[in-house]
């Protein structure tokens, strides 16, 4: 069977299409025709061979990836022939070494997830599924911690990634408003794909949305007048370093702003003061990633950067982060909201030959929505 593996450690082009046995599903498993495979920012860092959490290095040569969609071919003993021809989605869990860039890919049955009809009446895209496997499950989650509500006003950060493009949505099904961030407006399009612009004079959805390029110079100005006077009340941050920190600060009042991501604890301790008895809801940061390499300086990880939060900080992932729960129930819901056409899908789709590229494109940011190879 075709499958993407590499031998050393290095740029995306160590990534290689080869030619590797076709696996065998032992008692419990099946064997799945996978068309569609999810591709994670980790992937990108397990492949330059940056060690450290939440996955140790895999020994090589390996196949990368952990996310799959297509239809069961066969079962293994024991299991029900009547999975056979079913079209499923799985998360292969945690491992190191996933294998899921493989075209034949054997999953045990308790990972396995019937794909859904959506909105259409048809089983939902595998694509669209895979990304619900792998990228809405976290959304989900991330979701159930920052807890939005129809008064809250917020920021993402890396909006028009695979994970910003369900908070915005679900921001705006929420009610709330949303200023969505991103390094180009053409990037920011896919929100206005996803949201679509009819009835915006209604308050409706798309009416909700601001959409700032966070690449200009004097955006946290134009984020200000998006927010029209007044201050965020939720920040989603998966990208930290200075952009995370600029766009944390907007929960914060102008003028403090600027000392809070400039000038270090004291400046943001008196911003705190005010927002702490001045916004409802609680202002409040939910940190989930750092995909510029740097942590929010707001986030207790930036060791020797950290500024004091003056405000509530929620984390979904990283060192002070609880430990996460069985994920399967937030992939049944993620799975859901796509199926019921609460949440749209943006795929990024790259032929699986040319994984490649994608890692590329992917370390680029020239990726919008989740990467799936096909
Ligand atoms: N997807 C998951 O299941 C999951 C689980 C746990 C944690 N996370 C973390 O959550 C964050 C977002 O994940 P995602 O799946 O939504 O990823 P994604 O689709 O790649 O989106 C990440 C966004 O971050 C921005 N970015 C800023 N600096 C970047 C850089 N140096 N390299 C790449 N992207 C950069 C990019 O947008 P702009 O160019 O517009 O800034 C990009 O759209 C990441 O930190 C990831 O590690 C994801």
């Amino acid at each position: 069977m075709d499958a993407i593996r590499h031998h050393s450690f290095g740029p995306p082009e160590v990534l290689t299409l080869e030619q590797v046995p076709d696996p065998t599903p032992g008692p419990g498993e099946v064997l799945v025709d996978a068309v569609a495979h999810g591709v994670h920012l980790l992937d990108t860092s397990l492949r330059r061979g940056e060690d450290g959490p939440p996955l140790a290095l895999p020994s090589l040569p390996t196949i990368p990836g952990r996310e799959i969609a297509g239809t069961v071919s066969d079962v293994g003993p024991g299991v029900d022939a009547a999975w056979i021809g079913r079209p499923v989605a799985a998360h292969l869990g945690r491992v190191t070494d996933g294998g899921g860039y493989a075209r034949r890919v054997v999953v045990g049955t308790d990972k396995l997830h019937v794909i859904p009809d959506g909105p259409d009446g048809a089983p939902l895209d595998p694509s669209d599924a895979i990304a619900m496997i792998g990228t809405g499950r976290m959304a989900v989650y991330t979701l159930d911690i920052a807890a939005v509500t129809a008064a809250d006003v917020v920021v993402v950060t890396g909006a028009a990634g695979g994970l910003g493009t369900l908070f915005v949505q679900e921001a705006l099904n929420t009610g709330a408003r949303v200023v969505a961030l991103a390094s180009s407006l053409s990037r920011l399009k896919v929100l206005e794909d996803l949201v679509g612009l009819e009835g915006a004079e209604d308050g409706n959805r798309f009416g909700r949305l601001a959409l700032v390029d966070y690449s200009a110079p004097d955006w946290t100005d134009t984020a200000r007048a998006a927010l029209g006077g007044a201050r965020a009340t939720l920040v989603f941050d998966g990208v930290g370093g200075d952009l995370g920190t600029a766009a944390t600060a907007l929960l914060v009042g102008q003028g403090r702003a600027g000392a809070a991501g400039a000038a270090g604890a004291g400046g943001a301790g008196a911003a705190g003061d005010t927002v702490s008895r001045s916004v409802s809801p609680p202002a409040r940061l939910v940190a989930y990633g750092w995909a510029s390499g740097a942590p929010n300086r707001y986030t207790s990880w930036a060791d020797a950067d950290h500024v004091e939060p003056p405000f509530e900080v929620r984390y979904a992932v990283g060192p002070d982060a609880p430990p996460m729960p069985d994920q399967r129930p937030y992939q049944e819901r993620a799975l859901a909201r796509a199926a019921a056409g609460r949440w749209r899908v943006a795929t990024h789709r790259v032929p699986f030959a040319e994984a490649a590229r994608a890692h590329r494109e992917l370390e680029e940011r020239r990726t919008t929505g989740k990467v799936v190879l096909v």
